[in-house]
């Protein structure tokens, strides 16, 4: 019989160390970390072994570590937050433990019971507590990770593993603030497609993207906006899911859309929930809300027949990213903000919406106390 992880095995080494404190306004995102990390391992003759609280600290693996070489590697992107009476909430930890444990699945990498991690990683963001700011828009960022620690170049199964977790103190998460973004549509690259792994948290679905933001960034761009097929379906922008709100062309209603959860689209949780609030909050106003297939074609002639609202990117670090433009085919598709404005009525209301729930200002049952 295999163990699986147990919070009662908990062993905390604390630092002796403890580290200085970053002024909230410096932080620069994912670069300041905490005192500590969580550790559990695993292995396939006994399974989970007993959590480990520890001195954040460096890891020493074999330069024939599988996670080197056939990319082993699987993580998560999490919040805590500190409410207005100092508690610690977690924003749909549940969500993520199984978005981690799908991810961790599709590369053969272990499994475990959601509800023994989030109870220890409720420790251990308590024990992280003065790392967290309490001012709006800050929060500690959470990187739950899992590689495969086997040494060897033989491709197979890893026979062990370590599950991690280092926090980060993060403030918001492009350094111009809450500031609308341009886009360049990438028509030369794709993300993800049909039976692939798009849908997965995998390291290596991230670094191939790199070059692609980097041609965008070397013309001006923030980000760059992924299209699919000859089709040219939008799917997601940088590392987050895309929103745009236009009017029908045929009924003029307000519609709120979004790619579809078909295997190549990030199942976000800032997605699910702004579709979630949108549901709750913009129906009652007449707004229909879509998870569709929809082309940068569509987006286009909305843009043109003055019928595109806005548009944002959603994800955890950004929360909201408001979208001024796309570049498209050498033309500039202007995403319904003026000149002067930052950001759309609809996605200032969705980041004021999330985050009264991720800091407990709504109490809801997203909210997890630690
Ligand atoms: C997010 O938008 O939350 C992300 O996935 C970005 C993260 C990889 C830094």
């Amino acid at each position: 019989q295999l163990l699986d992880i147990d919070p009662s095995k908990l062993i905390v080494e604390k630092t002796t160390k403890p580290g200085k404190l970053h002024k909230p306004e410096e932080l620069v995102f994912g670069r300041a970390f905490t005192d500590h990390m969580l550790t559990v391992e695993w292995n396939k003759d006994n399974g989970w072994l007993a959590p480990h609280i520890k001195p954040y600290q460096n890891l020493s693996l074999d330069p024939a570590t599988c996670v080197f070489h056939y990319a082993f590697e699987c993580f998560e992107g999490m919040k805590a937050y500190k409410d207005k009476a100092g508690k610690i909430r977690l924003f749909r930890p549940d969500k993520n433990m199984a978005r981690f444990n799908k991810s961790a699945a599709r590369i053969a990498l272990p499994t475990f019971a959601p509800t023994a991690l989030i109870d220890l990683i409720a420790e251990y963001v308590k024990l992280e507590s003065r790392f967290i700011p309490d001012q709006r828009g800050y929060s500690l960022y959470l990187r739950p990770t899992m590689i495969g620690t086997q040494r060897t170049l033989g491709v197979g199964p890893p026979g062990s593993a370590l599950l991690y977790i280092i926090a980060s103190p993060v403030g918001p998460y492009y350094p111009t603030g809450f500031k609308a973004v341009s886009l360049e549509a990438t028509d030369y690259a794709v993300r993800a497609w049909p039976g692939g792994v798009g849908d997965k948290k995998l390291g290596a679905n991230y670094a191939p993207c790199i070059v692609p933001q980097r041609e965008a960034m070397s013309r001006g761009f923030q980000q760059n906006l992924w299209l699919f097929g000859e089709e040219e379906y939008v799917t997601e922008v940088g590392t987050m899911n895309f929103f745009v709100a236009m009017k029908n062309k045929q009924t003029g209603q307000k519609e709120l859309v979004t790619a579809p959860l078909d295997g190549t689209i990030l199942e976000g949780v800032t997605r699910d929930s702004v579709l979630s609030l949108a549901r709750e909050r913009l129906v009652p106003e007449g707004w229909k809300i879509e998870e569709r297939k929809f082309t940068m074609q569509e987006v286009n002639e909305a843009a043109n027949e003055g019928r595109l609202i806005e548009a944002f990117g959603a994800g955890t670090a950004a929360i909201v990213s408001p979208v001024r433009a796309i570049s498209w085919k050498g033309k500039l598709v202007n995403c319904g903000l003026k000149d002067h404005e930052e950001s759309g009525e609809i996605t200032l209301k969705m980041k004021g919406w999330m985050e009264a729930r991720q800091y407990g200002d709504d109490e809801h049952e997203w909210s997890y106390v630690c």
